[in-house]
């Protein structure tokens, strides 16, 4: 089932003209991988799925709902979870602050207890770390963190800007990792956003290559991986 849809989207940041009839889509708990390097535009389609950024032209659906006449701070209630590039938690406050206002559109209480709870569950980490202030977490654990708080208004898809940036290679792969499996475990489609092509492409169903605005290449994400002018273009192999 098609979850989010984008089609035919262009947009510029005044007169800059960055993208240019985007259309690509997810669908229901699947993992999709944008690519592309420095400056492609790969930013700015986040913005725009999280109504930061306007656009000049297409039209974007989550579950056949118009998303462009959602506002911004209302896209959470309709499943829309978006982890921005440099993570966006909050470095001041304790890990488990930072997982209360990821629930801030749950109505109940109860409710966010129990999500805080399973976030817990699923990492561990988290738990024994809860009162430690989020700015002190490695790079990893705070990532971890976004993700998890990212979880906590139970989204239908989350769409990630770069989670390995800044990352230690190992630690990378740990994140991807997690990926995959909050994806599997909670049925919960990602959108991701990488320069990292292998690592991304490796944990996804289908991928989509942005360059200079333009959707140049798409399909299954192994087609991808295999193909030899993105492998010379992107990693000089
Ligand atoms: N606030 C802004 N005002 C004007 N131009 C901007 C703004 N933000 C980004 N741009 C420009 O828009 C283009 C696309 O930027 P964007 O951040 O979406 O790229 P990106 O693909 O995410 O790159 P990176 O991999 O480096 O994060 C770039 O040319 C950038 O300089
Ligand atoms: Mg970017």
């Amino acid at each position: 089932m098609r979850l989010l849809e984008i089609s035919g989207v262009s947009a510029a940041y005044g007169d800059l003209k960055v993208l240019h009839d985007v259309s690509l889509h997810v669908d229901e708990g699947e993992i999709v991988s944008l690519v592309g390097s420095n400056g492609a535009g790969k930013t700015m389609l986040l913005r725009i799925i999280s109504g930061l950024v306007p656009v000049t032209e297409g039209q974007i659906t989550l579950g056949g709902k118009n998303l462009l006449k959602v506002r911004p701070y209302e896209r959470v209630s309709v499943g829309l979870s978006h982890i921005p590039q440099g993570r966006g938690t909050l470095a001041k406050l304790t890990v488990k602050e930072n997982l209360i206002l990821g629930a801030y559109s749950l109505k109940s209480s109860q409710q966010r207890e129990e999500n805080i709870e399973r976030a817990y569950g699923m990492f561990p980490k988290l738990r024994e770390r809860k009162n430690q202030i989020a700015g002190s977490l490695s790079g990893g654990e705070q990532q971890m963190l976004a993700i998890a708080r990212a979880l906590m208004c139970d989204p239908k898809i989350i769409a990630m800007d770069e989670p390995s940036l800044g990352l230690a290679p190992i630690v990378v792969e740990n994140v991807f990792e997690i990926i995959q499996r909050v994806s599997s475990e909670r049925k919960i489609a990602i959108l991701i956003v990488e320069q990292n092509l292998v690592q991304s492409l490796s944990i996804a169903h289908r991928g989509y290559v942005l360059e200079n605005g333009r959707i140049v290449r798409e399909g299954e994400a192994k087609a991808l991986l295999e193909d030899k002018d993105i492998r010379s273009a992107y990693l000089g192999i």
